[in-house]
């Protein structure tokens, strides 16, 4: 096992109806708040009155910013840091998804900070000091309402890069299962696949000797497996959306990495194809990731072996390593095709006009992944597998 270090302060308020605490919780860090919100899903679903009561409640100067777009965007969290300036913003409160969160923690940071915040991005700055923020997640999937890491879109360059600090970790985020009712399918089916995803990068490692962390990361999986389906069957089933929301925090909350190399270059090849065509995050990732198992498995196919018969069930009597790991591969890809993920860049759209461009992006600072390390070749040929 590797060493380690585990940091992490957000406070998780998790249950029904817990958005009665909002009031509270905000009250420490002072009155002049920015809410922080996307396209109108909370307005729909009443959250966003519940919100202001609770802010209205402890007496707060409430500014808002709406319209944070899935795969948030730096023109919009540039807004957001000039509210904060004009009007000496004390604290962010993000209502949403991943992107709505990761676009307050990016303004968080860009309001103390004199340069552009895209710097934090390209690794030309740190996070030296950011507001405090907190969150109330609506959807199950990034991990980002517990983990300090934001991921920000620029279009003019068609760049989507991710920038992280412990100081942009949310104070507080509160976990309403009941407030994931509303998710639609084609986004429970999005988070299911990044939750798993998650899971992947920092279980297929070449680290050895690690029972309790691949443990760890299968019953998160077995989770995901049973009460995705769940939940598609029955989207106000309150325990499989409960069992969703946890599983999405624990995959990507500094619980798997601890001891354990972890490998992240799927996220990465998925964040260049979405920089380009603005596609869901998990759809990608649903396209690319058994093609990326396909092309690495051979490097240590004793864990994909593992990860089979473990995870799948796969019955591993009289077959080869290879044969194994091939089937749980291919029961990953036949979850995915069953709870209505896309199986190829084609069907949304994409041709093999930019993979090139993506592949070079992808390996621009040199080989990617620890599972086996990918040049521009090894992405090509994984991009051009998902095509
Ligand atoms: O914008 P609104 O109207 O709120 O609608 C959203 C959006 O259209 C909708 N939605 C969210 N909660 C809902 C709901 N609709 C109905 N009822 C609800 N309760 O869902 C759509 C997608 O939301 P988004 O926030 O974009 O989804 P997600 O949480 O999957 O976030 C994706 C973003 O997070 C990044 C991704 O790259 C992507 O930009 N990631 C962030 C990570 C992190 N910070 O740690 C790690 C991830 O690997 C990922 O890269
Ligand atoms: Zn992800």
């Amino acid at each position: 096992m590797n060493s380690f270090e585990l940091y992490n302060p957000t406070k998780l308020v998790f249950g029904a109806d817990k958005i009665g605490q909002l009031g509270e919780l905000v009250t420490p860090y002072g009155k002049r708040i920015l809410l922080v919100y996307g396209g109108g899903s909370i307005k729909s679903s009443g959250l966003y009155n519940d919100v202001l009561y609770q802010l209205e409640g402890i007496g707060a100067i409430v500014h808002e910013l709406p319209g944070i777009e899935p795969n948030p965007r730096l023109a919009t969290v540039n807004k957001g840091i000039n509210i904060c300036r004009a009007e000496k913003i004390d604290f962010i409160l993000a209502v949403g998804g991943g992107s709505v969160i990761d676009a307050a923690k990016a303004i968080a940071a860009g309001a103390l900070y004199d340069g552009d915040v895209w710097d934090f991005t390209v690794r030309q700055a740190t996070i030296q000091e950011a507001l405090p923020l907190g969150t109330v997640l609506t959807l199950a999937a990034t991990g980002s309402e517990m983990n300090g890491n934001s991921v920000i879109s620029n279009w003019e360059t068609k760049q989507k890069r991710a920038m992280g600090s412990k100081l942009i970790y949310p104070k507080f985020s509160i976990l309403d299962p009941k407030l994931t009712y509303t998710v639609p399918a084609n986004q429970t089916v999005n988070g299911i696949v990044d939750i798993m995803s998650h899971v992947f990068e920092q279980y297929f490692s070449l680290t050895t000797d690690i029972p309790l962390q691949e443990r760890f990361a299968e019953s998160i999986l077995l989770t995901v497996i049973e009460n995705g389906e769940k939940a598609l069957e029955n989207g106000s089933d309150y325990d499989a959306r409960a069992n969703l929301l946890l599983a999405g925090t624990y995959a990507l909350n500094g619980t798997l990495p601890n001891g354990v190399s972890t490998d992240w270059a799927t996220h990465g090849i998925e964040h260049e194809v979405s920089a380009i065509y603005d596609i869901a995050h998990g759809a990608g990732l649903a396209i690319i990731f058994p093609n990326w198992m396909k092309h690495v498995y051979k490097e240590r196919a004793s864990k994909f072996v593992q990860y089979a018969v473990r995870v799948w069930g796969v019955d591993p009597n009289g077959k080869s390593d290879d044969e194994i790991a091939l089937e749980g591969i291919e029961a990953t890809r036949n979850y995915f095709t069953r709870i209505g993920a896309p199986a190829t860049l084609g069907e949304l759209g994409i041709n093999d006009e930019q993979l090139d461009r993506m592949a070079e992006e992808a390996t621009k600072y040199g080989p990617i992944g620890s599972f086996k390390m990918l040049s521009k070749e090894d992405v090509l040929s994984i991009l051009t597998a998902s095509l």
